[in-house]
């Protein structure tokens, strides 16, 4: 089954998706990017796009720091998201890259009096963080502090530095912290703590990227299970005693952390309330619970 791609307003096979080698966006990290689930559920046959109108939105809002005009509305460019995943026809979990971007092929560091394009595509993606239980580190790399958090091409240089130095010292995944010292996310992911039953996660003025994940995790837990989050610094001391630690992502969805800085969350094992969400939140995304249908686009026709 192939891959397909939108790239210069034309549907193609993925492996034809190429573009200029003096592209502007590739040479200056002038583009931004999202990563959108599709999940997909068995029962119904169906491949369900997971909040796809949200990270549309968030992209708008990057687009609007580089300047870059979108040549499309956000409806547009949901369509075209659904288009893209139901001509590569995919019966599995996949994952749906757009970029929004300097499209011209002229060198030069600026954001001004260049061309902006969209390309998208779309593959099948199993879970990020390949393992039940992440062991965690501590990063040395921390995020610049006037650089807003978008996602903005040019900025996961220092999330790529802070991973390759977890992955290469034994662990899952790195947690970074912002330029404070207090605690920020991991290099895809942010984090929450379980702190005396309620949900404890960095605020956004603290670095952090605004995750749709967790956005959905707070609504969940505070719908499903009464549990508040509260949004607070987190030192990093605080990471040791935590009741319990999880990471959320688009990509990794709810990642149970065993341990930090080689130090056991609780006894390692996923906690109670990690355990709950991930319930929740598998059933969400594959448009079981039908409570949250608005939040699944599905991308066959509905029969
Ligand atoms: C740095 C960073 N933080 C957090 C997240 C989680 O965001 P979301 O839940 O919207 O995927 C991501 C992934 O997109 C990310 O790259």
């Amino acid at each position: 089954m192939p891959s397909y791609a939108y790239l210069k307003k034309k549907y193609v096979p993925l492996e034809q998706a190429n573009i200029n080698v003096m592209t502007n966006f590739m040479h200056y990290g002038t583009g931004v990017f999202e990563g959108i689930r599709g999940n997909w559920n068995k029962t119904h046959r169906q491949l369900y796009l997971f909040r796809l109108k949200e990270h549309y939105e968030r992209m708008r809002n990057g687009c609007h720091i580089l300047n870059i005009e979108l040549p499309y509305t956000i409806d547009e460019l949901c369509e075209i998201t659904v288009k893209v995943a139901q001509t590569s026809a995919f019966e599995e979990d996949v994952y749906v890259r757009p970029v929004a971007y300097k499209s011209s092929e002229t060198l030069g560091v600026r954001l001004h009096n260049l061309e902006s394009d969209f390309f998208a595509f779309v593959f099948p993606w199993g879970p990020y963080l390949d393992t039940d239980r992440a062991r965690c580190v501590v990063s040395s790399w921390r995020f610049p502090k006037e650089i807003p958090r978008q996602k903005l091409t040019g900025l996961y240089v220092t999330n790529a530095l802070a991973k390759t130095e977890a992955v290469s010292g034994g662990f899952d995944e790195a947690i970074m912290l912002n330029a404070d010292g207090y605690v920020a996310e991991g290099s895809g992911e942010n984090i929450f703590l379980v702190k005396g039953g309620k949900l404890v996660t960095p605020p956004s003025t603290d670095g952090i990227l605004i995750g749709i994940t967790r956005d959905t995790v707070m609504k969940l837990a505070k719908n499903e299970l009464g549990i508040d989050t509260i949004e607070r610094h987190v030192d990093r001391i605080e990471l040791y005693d935590a009741e319990e630690i999880f990471l959320t992502g688009t990509a990794a969805h709810i990642t149970p952390v065993g341990e930090i800085d080689r130090r056991k969350i609780t006894d390692g094992e996923i906690g109670p309330v990690t355990k709950k969400l991930q319930k929740l939140y598998a059933d969400v995304i594959v448009n079981k619970n039908t409570k949250y249908t608005s939040w699944c686009t599905p991308v066959y026709p509905e029969k």
